[in-house]
């Protein structure tokens, strides 16, 4: 269903001179369009509120700065959500976004974004992407919210009419939850290389194919040459580990399983896990906590153990999904990309990836 569509999206001429989204720097996005994949799964599509066009790769991520209110200066959070729509169409930009249980950002998105409306955003990031050269073979396995960056691998190689024998495997609670089900058909109906296996584990509302979780009996008869294809894969860590173990066991070489995760609980090293008792102490200013970090752990880490609640998506310095302000104190930090040198520079730090080398306070 759509939900809201821009009368006058955005000039239809190809501009050789339009500029190019600089992934450098925070800009905002305008919102064309919104509609709805699912009950609980929103598309927003947006264009540079400058005109730029987008030099992308399927399967990367955006960090959206959301406002949690309306107005002027309103706090904003930041999340990332991967593309959905194809790489090779530079002008637009899309995210689909599901709604979480209690999940104040995505669930603002839902109820706030309209089209019109601009919100800051940078990137693209992400290393989660298409091999090159393309193999021979892919199965695109996915479940839940991880079907985004997969639409958007099945829609750029359509885009680029590549010849790659594509398998697209989805894992997802019943039919209605199947997004992108009528593309992905359609996909599948225009190109006899390309093939769609949709897996729920409840059965009710008209699906005739195969039906449960994912097990090595039915990947091994639903993809029989399961060993010769580069597998990609991303949902929640679960389906994942589970979908490792079948790979490992059918011999696929490890060189040839790629994944990717944004699970809220991602893992980290169990010495992380429980309270420190002795450690550099780190007080969360909003929240008007402080507690204990120990040698060995990350912000993040020792506040999850004791109860402090901080935005965080990747756990692992790449999204800039917890990037908070730095007020006092020194941290040793080794992240992977998701925070610009200018913002270390103006004092902001990635708990996720950040020990304390004296006692800390951070805006939280
Ligand atoms: S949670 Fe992704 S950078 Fe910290």
């Amino acid at each position: 269903m759509v939900v809201e569509r821009m009368k006058d999206g955005m000039d239809l001429t190809c501009d050789p001179a339009a500029r190019w989204w600089d992934r450098e720097t925070d800009a905002d996005l305008v919102c064309l369009a919104v509609h709805d994949e699912t009950p609980d799964i929103r598309t927003f599509t947006f264009a540079g509120a400058q005109g730029q066009s987008f030099a992308l790769e399927a399967g990367q991520y955006f960090t959206f700065d959301v406002p949690l209110e309306s107005g002027e200066g309103a706090a904003t959070e930041p999340r990332c959500y991967s593309l959905s729509s194809s790489a090779l169409r530079p002008r637009t930009i899309a995210v689909s976004v599901k709604r979480v249980p209690g999940g104040r950002v995505s669930n603002r998105l839902h109820e706030a974004l309209r089209v019109g409306d601009t919100i800051r955003a940078m990137g693209p990031s992400g290393a989660f992407t298409l091999p090159r050269p393309l193999p021979e073979k892919l199965l695109l396995l996915s479940a839940g919210s991880g079907i985004t960056p997969m639409i958007a691998m099945a829609r750029t190689l359509a885009d680029a009419a590549a010849r790659t024998d594509v398998v697209f495997f989805h894992a997802a609670r019943s039919l209605a939850d199947f997004a992108f089900a009528a593309d992905l058909q359609a996909l599948a109906r225009a190109n006899p290389r390309f093939r769609v296996i949709f897996l729920p584990e409840d059965g009710s509302g008209g699906h005739f194919g195969p039906v449960g979780r994912i097990s090595a009996e039915l990947l091994g008869a639903l993809v029989p040459d399961l060993a010769a294809r580069t597998v990609l894969c991303c949902g929640p860590a679960p389906f994942m580990a589970a979908a490792r173990a079948i790979g490992v066991a059918a011999g696929v070489p490890q060189a040839a399983w790629l994944e990717e995760s944004f699970d809220l609980a991602p893992v980290e090293s169990t010495v992380d896990d429980a309270p420190a008792k002795t450690g550099f102490s780190a007080t969360f200013s909003r929240q008007n906590r402080t507690i204990t970090v120990g040698a060995d752990q990350t912000l993040l880490s020792a506040a999850r153990a004791q109860g402090v609640v901080l935005p965080s998506s990747c756990a692992n310095g790449l999204c800039g999904t917890c990037k908070a302000r730095l007020v006092s104190g020194q941290v040793a930090m080794a992240h992977n990309g998701g925070i610009r040198q200018r913002e270390i520079d103006a004092g902001f730090i990635l708990p996720c990836c950040a020990r304390p080398l004296t006692d800390v306070v951070i805006e939280r």
